[in-house]
This record gives C-alpha cells, structure tokens and sequence, in this order.
C-alpha cells in the first residue's frame, strides 16, 4: 500500500541547477541489501518501525554486527554493492525481474566547513518509491520514479561520517502513477544521480530566465532567494556575452519577478543552437547555467518557432541504452541516443513516457533538438483517486521545475492513451490548469487516440474531448500493425480531426526484429515494417494541419507484455534501430523523408 503522499513536498520547493552546484556528490557504489518481505521497515507484526522518528527498529539504523553476543539479522557491508545511479535490474542478474524493497546504504564524511552554511540532499530520481533516512533519523518519503526531490540536512548531519540509508521499492500499484499496466521495463533504484548540494545560509534558491514569449526583446525574470536574509536584497541577472545586467530587490517572501531589455542575441533554433551563459548573483550566493531564447507558440494549424511555422520532424524514445539494455543513466550514453535521432535526421524528440534524466533536456538545448516531456499519467489510471490525482501534479510539478530553463522544451504533455470518460476528463484538466498556472509560456498536449463517430462513418476520427483544452492535437495511430490490413489499405484511409489546431502524429510503427528478412507481409520483417513506414508516411502527411510526427520508436526497447519467444523475449522491435545499434530498413525510410521535410524547410525560407 502506498503510503499518501507526504505534506510540503511540492515541485516548487526544488533548487534549480541543483546537480550542477558546489556540494559532494554521493554517486558510486552504495551497500545493499534485498528485502522482499520488507522486514526493514515492518516488524513481524506488520507494524511499520516508522511510526516513530527515530524509527523504533528496521535497516534505518545501519548497524553492524561488531559485537557478536547481540543478535542483529541484517548489515550493509561494502563488499556487497550496487553503483548510483542505476537500476538494479541491469546491474545484478539476480534482479532482472526483481519488484520490491531494495535498501542502499552510503556512507560521507560531512564537510568540515559547515558554519553559515546549510546543506541539501538531492535526489535527480529514483523509481518508485524513496524512503530516505540520515543517521538513523526518517527524512521522508518520496513518491514517483522519474522526478527529483530533496530535503535540507543542516540540521541532521554530524561530525565526521554519515550513514545514509535509501529504501527503493518499484511495485506497481493500482493507485500508482503509472499505474501497474505499461509497456516498459519497470526498472528499479536510485536511477539518478544523488547529491550533498552546499549553500549559502541564504542562497539563490530558484530563477527562471527566459524570452518574453510576447515582447521578445525582453526577458521575463523569476527569481526566489531562501534563507534568514532574504528579503529586500539586491540579485544581478547577468548575460555577459551580451552585455546584459540588471538588478532586482526581493520582495518579503524572498521572490523577485520582473524583466529586463535584451539585444543582439541570435535566436535558439535545432538549426542554431546558440546558448549564453546566465549568471544570477546574490550578495551571498552566484549560480548560472547556459541558456537558450526562443519562442514558442501556435497559429492556426502551425506551430511557430520564433515566429515561424516549424514542422516537428520526430521521434519517440525510451530512457534506455539498448546496448547494455538498463536505464539510460549517463551523460554520454543520452548524447548517444540523441545523435541517433540526428543522424535520422530529427528536430524533434518525444521523451517517453515519463520525465527522462535532467541532463537530457541540456544536451538537446547543446544539440539543437526540440523536446516533448511528460509524465507517466498511462494508459488506466485511478481517475477517482484523490492520492492518484497528488501524485500526477507532483510528479508534473517537479519536472516544470526541473526543466523549465530549458530552450529545447516547447511540449509539456499530461497523458498517453488514456480512455476518455467524465473523471478522466477532470483529473486531466486539473494536470492541464496547473500547466497553464506554472508555465504559461509552452504548449501543452496529451498523446490521443481516435475513435469512431457517428457523424463520420468509415472515418478516422479525432473527437476526444480533451483536444479542446490542449494547444496541440496529439494522437497516437498503429492502423496495419493493430488491425486495419495490410500497409496498401493505408491510402484508402480517411482522416478527421475535429479541431483547427496543429496535430502531431505522436505514435506510429510496427515490430521488426533485426535482420529478420522475409515476404514483406511476414510480421517482424524488416520489410514489413519499412513498408508500413512507406505507406503512412504519404498517408499523414495528407492530414490538414498535421505540424509533425514522433513515430514509435527510434531504439528497440525491453517490455514484460512481448513474449514471441525467438523473435520479441520481452523486446518490443519497433525501434528504428535493434539492440546492438542496428539501423533497420525503415530507418532509412524516415531518414529520406524527413531529408525531403527539411530540404522543404529551407526552400520556405529562402
Ligand atoms: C502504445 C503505447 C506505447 C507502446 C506502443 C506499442 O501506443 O503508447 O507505450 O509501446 O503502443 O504498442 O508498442
């Protein structure tokens, strides 16, 4: 049973830039123990060691079996480790399938300079849900698999060594976000990076700096200063390749909004990628990052990149490198996956399904790639569940926050193939107005599906009553893989999409397995799945407002629902490219499209 989310907990509490400021990181290799009947947090009883902090019992003690006339059944030994971050599945055999509590345990020396300074313990994400406890004390408990948390530590840490303990525990549960049904791996651990971030006692807690999406030679400001001196102070925002610098004063709660005149910069494009550093300067504290200005926007049925059309030459992608088939946890193997998606010939990447590792959204701000980022409100969710309703706005909440300086970010979408119904209907409208209310400034979308109706017979219809709140019209579509023949019946397809807004193609595919060769009607040829590529290409781009396509998926993929023994065992083939980096015929196929789309483009411009 999940516990209800914990109070106080919310996105907005996040420091931004978190990984990337002074602090030791926690990263390596941590003890572990596995704990399936999770008698580290329950006793025998089933009465949970947290209903008192300190815990009354359990792992949370880290305590080792040094003196041999007690009886302890439990220790953490070094000799025994998993690396951070990580999920445990690839890491150990023994665990590939494995679904419960694992609890780490990491040992740090505290800073000796600690005097005026406060300390923050920050998690990039661990999947599903994150116990975190600090010499033997109960910090709290996060829930979602994707998104970072925190808590501050200044008061908790001690002289010399810490004992850090962790309990991840990745069952599915009904009431979850996702929710036990999806079709990926459902990788467990502390799957990113976890830091000691240090800070001054008040420090740059928050900013975002960005283009004024209305008035473009202005940038909107953001700022929030934490700490006992914080209000009514001095913060210089600075661009210094541009020459930019202005001051702001914050106000009692520490915040400063405002915006200051921009000039001679060059607009972030995926063709000009052009980032400038941002310093924002405190009198106790200096952060910064590299950032992008752009627009974003629609008009009609087009989707505007700094004021013109764009056309969103994508593709979809798991957090996964197939190569050694785990969580994509690193830095080069996200530059990898990305390059692939270069290579095809992308401008345009949806993150699937559920918010990918932060450094993904800075590598396609470097690349040039724009991005699509959602959370994991799948398939059947709790549409009821007040709990289930806290978790998807956390979880969205903390990715805003996370990424929200992000120029390559032009998407934030709520939902992927959900059935429509009045309570899904609300719940997702809830997740859309808090979009709306934290970043007005993107466009948001949901992955739809089409239905049949009644005033279009024989039609493929887009009717879901949610296309009327989002900016984008996304449907996912797989006619000729699931059902409606053979990739010939495609062009006798008819399209109808009920609203005068841009469309994205946000699914489309068929398996193939690598090097399987064969009669293209053959499923999981190589050829049938270039074929249905040749077919439905032509066929959505006959679609009236369709601005681009994210076709499922650039990279074969590890799901529990493939079993074809000898051909899927657990693989779901509809990667563009195999598990060992191979490009598949249908690669080329988009490939040449999107070569067509782009020399399109450029003759538009000219
Ligand atoms: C669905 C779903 C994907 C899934 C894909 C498939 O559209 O959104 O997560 O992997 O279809 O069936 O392969």
């Amino acid at each position: 049973m999940l516990l209800s989310l914990p109070l106080g907990l919310s996105g907005a509490d996040l420091l931004v830039n978190a990984l990337q400021r002074p602090g030791l990181s926690l990263d390596g290799q941590w003890a572990y123990l596995v704990d399936p009947y999770d008698v580290g947090l329950y006793d025998y009883r089933a009465r949970a060691f947290d209903r008192t902090n300190p815990p009354s019992g359990g792992f949370a003690h880290d305590q080792s079996w040094d003196d041999e006339t007690r009886l302890i059944e439990y220790g953490f030994t070094d000799d025994r480790t998993l690396p951070v971050p990580g999920d445990w599945n690839s890491q150990d055999e023994q665990l590939w399938y494995y679904e419960g509590g694992i609890w780490y345990r990491k040992h740090f020396q505290a800073p000796e300079e600690r005097a005026g300074k406060r300390f923050v313990l920050y998690f990039g994400g661990a999947n599903y849900q994150t116990d975190v406890y600090l010499n033997g004390r109960k910090l709290g408990t996060h829930i979602g698999g994707f998104t970072p948390f925190q808590w501050e530590v200044t008061e908790h840490l001690r002289e010399g060594k810490n004992s850090l303990v962790v309990r991840v525990d990745n069952r599915r549960h009904p009431e979850a976000v996702p929710t036990t049904s999806t079709d990926w791996w459902n990788y467990g651990g502390i799957t990113r990076s976890v830091r000691l971030v240090e800070l001054p006692e008040t420090h740059v807690a928050d900013y975002w700096v960005q283009l004024d999406q209305e008035q473009p030679d202005r940038l909107q400001v953001d700022l929030r200063l934490d700490g006992p001196d914080a209000a009514g102070k001095t913060v210089t925002v600075r661009l210094p390749e541009l020459g930019l610098s202005q001051r702001f004063t914050t106000g009692q709660d520490g915040r400063a909004q405002g915006t200051m005149p921009v000039k001679g910069h060059t607009l972030w494009s995926p063709d000009h990628p052009q980032l400038y550093d941002l310093v924002v300067e405190s009198p106790q504290d200096r952060v910064g990052e590299r950032i992008g200005l752009r627009t974003i926007g629609t008009e009609g049925q087009s989707i505007l990149l700094n004021g013109q059309p764009i056309y969103l030459r994508g593709v979809c992608l798991h957090e996964e490198n197939p190569l050694r088939s785990g969580r994509s946890v690193t830095i080069d193997e996200a530059r990898m996956l990305l390059t692939w998606a270069k290579e095809l010939g992308c401008n345009f990447i949806r993150l699937a399904h559920y918010p990918h590792q932060e450094a993904v959204a800075r590598l396609a701000d470097e690349m040039g790639l724009l991005l699509w980022e959602e959370i994991p409100v799948y398939w059947t969710i709790q549409w009821e569940n007040p709990d289930t309703l806290a978790n998807a706005r956390n979880q969205l909440a903390e990715l805003i926050q996370r990424d929200r300086n992000r120029a390559s970010v032009i998407i934030w979408s709520v939902a992927n193939e959900t059935p429509p119904s009045d309570a899904r209907l609300a719940f997702l409208r809830t997740l859309i107005d808090d979009v709306r209310a934290q970043d007005s400034t993107r466009l948001v979308s949901a992955a739809l599906e089409m239905h049949p109706h009644p005033d279009y017979p024989g039609q493929q219809v887009i009717a879901d009553p949610l296309g009327e709140f989002t900016d984008v019209v996304s449907f996912n579509q797989y006619i000729a893989w699931y059902g409606g023949g053979d990739p010939d019946n495609l062009k006798n397809i008819r399209w109808k999409v009920l609203y005068d807004k841009p469309i994205i193609v946000s699914e489309f595919g068929a398996g193939a397995e690598p090097g399987r060769h064969g009669p293209r009607l053959n499923r999981f040829t190589e050829e049938y799945q270039a074929w249905l590529y040749e077919k439905t290409l032509p066929m959505l781009d006959g679609i009236e407002g369709v601005s681009g396509l994210s076709p499922w998926i650039l990279v074969d993929f590890r799901s529990p629902r493939r079993l074809l023994p000898g051909v899927q065992d657990n693989w779901n083939l509809k990667g563009l490219i195999g598990r060992d980096g191979q490009r598949k015929q249908a690669f080329y196929v988009l490939q040449d499209f999107y070569e067509k789309k782009a020399a399109e483009a450029e003759g538009k411009q000219e």
